[in-house]
């Protein structure tokens, strides 16, 4: 016997959308399994909003299809609307319905008896550890508690999609990390695919099974968050997600010169601008000793001098920034704990060879500023 084939939970293909003659969703395909989550992760204004709208029906695509659970929801000619799409929405600023009780809000979009509604909104309502507010009104709660609810109201429907919009931005960071866990458990428990907006890629570290990770209306990158980090796809897909360095090199013989010691460019031909790039907790420091430094390894490469320009204390570790002594570039240095060392003091770094990213050389410098 085969095993039944399972469609994805949601599929969408080629989904295109222009503003003012401005293509703001560019070709982006994505299918999401049951259960599974997957961050739309981009900067502000990148289409990400475009891509939700769309799929929950409020919104209409130039082209493109849409299917969940196998079954054509939305191309050009064909439409579901919005309310028999089975997705589930949540917004940073949702808003319950302030003069129903607490259950009233999440049996809002059931149907049947009053009776079975009453008992899917207790349930959901216990399993977000607010049942004891059932018949309290919505100023009654915080605002964490708030969202729990709405998260409740999304669910008790049974949506075979959640799409979430930056959901959880209105709330202070101490309350986050504990809402955030606590509504993934839940939405894995429902088994709905979930497709999560956010322009913070470590909320997209903590929550995704997958990363999408979105620019100028396109998808750059899709895959597990350890892919995305530590395989990037180009400069400013490893800028997003964290500070980066970037030494500039000339491609020779297969090679890139630099600083550091040569790397390896196979296929490169002669002449092409490249960049070498990696992250500041991959940049190691050594004592300088009258002048020289630490001898080359191979994990480490040829050490290149420079001068502490400014260094300061993170909290779980030190940033360090120097002048380089051989062109004047600014590169960091992370170091866990204390290291402050003094203005003006020479010093030797290296740098993790196995954790360099050699890229085509682009245009402007990244910015890991996203909204
Ligand atoms: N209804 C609209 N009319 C015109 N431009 C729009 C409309 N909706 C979105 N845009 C533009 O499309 C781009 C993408 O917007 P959006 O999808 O909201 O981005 P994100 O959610 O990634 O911040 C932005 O430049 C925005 O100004
Ligand atoms: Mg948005």
């Amino acid at each position: 016997m085969t095993a039944p084939k399972t469609s994805p939970r949601l599929e969408i293909r080629d989904l295109v959308r222009s503003f003012d003659g401005k293509r703001v969703v560019d070709n982006v395909s994505l299918s999401i399994a049951p259960g599974q989550v997957t961050c739309l992760l981009g900067p502000s204004g990148c289409g990400k909003s475009t891509t939700l709208r769309m799929i929950a029906g409020v919104e209409m695509q130039d082209s493109g299809t849409i299917h969940v659970d196998g079954a054509l929801i939305c191309d050009t000619v064909f439409r579901v609307p919005p309310e028999r799409r089975s997705i589930g929405l949540m917004f940073q600023d949702f808003a319950l319905f302030p003069h129903l009780s607490v259950g009233e809000n999440v049996a809002f979009g059931l149907k049947g008896a009053g009776t079975d509604r009453k008992a899917r909104a207790h349930t959901l309502l216990d399993r977000v550890g607010l049942a004891h507010f059932i018949d309290e009104f919505p100023h009654q709660l915080s605002g964490g508690e708030q969202q729990r609810v709405a998260l409740a109201r999304a669910l008790a429907p049974s949506p075979r999609i959640m799409l979430m919009d930056e959901p959880f931005s209105g709330l202070d960071n101490r309350l986050r990390d504990g809402i955030r866990d606590e509504t993934l458990d839940l939405l894995k428990e429902e088994g709905a695919g979930v497709l999560l907006v956010t322009h913070e890629p470590e909320e997209a570290m903590r929550m995704a099974d997958e990363i999408a990770l979105m620019r100028a209306g396109r998808i750059v990158q899709r895959g597990a968050p350890y892919t995305i980090y530590n395989a990037p796809a180009d400069r400013d897909a490893m800028a997003f997600f964290s500070d980066i360095n970037i030494v500039r090199a000339t491609a020779r013989g297969a090679l890139a010169d630099t600083p550091f010691g040569p790397f390896l460019a196979p296929g490169v031909a002669d002449g092409t601008e490249l960049e070498i790039v990696f992250r500041p907790q991959h940049v190691g420091i050594d004592f300088d000793r009258g002048g020289s430094g630490p001898l080359p390894t191979e994990r480490a490469g040829t050490p290149a001098r420079g001068i502490v320009e400014r260094a300061r204390f993170m909290g779980s570790e030190s940033l360090i920034e120097f002048r380089m002594d051989h062109d004047g570039q600014m590169l960091k240095a992370t170091v866990p704990n204390v290291f402050l060392p003094e203005k003006g003091r020479p010093l030797w770094l290296t740098v993790r060879r196995d954790r360099c990213f050699i890229f085509p050389r682009e245009g402007d410098n990244p910015s890991r500023t996203v909204s």
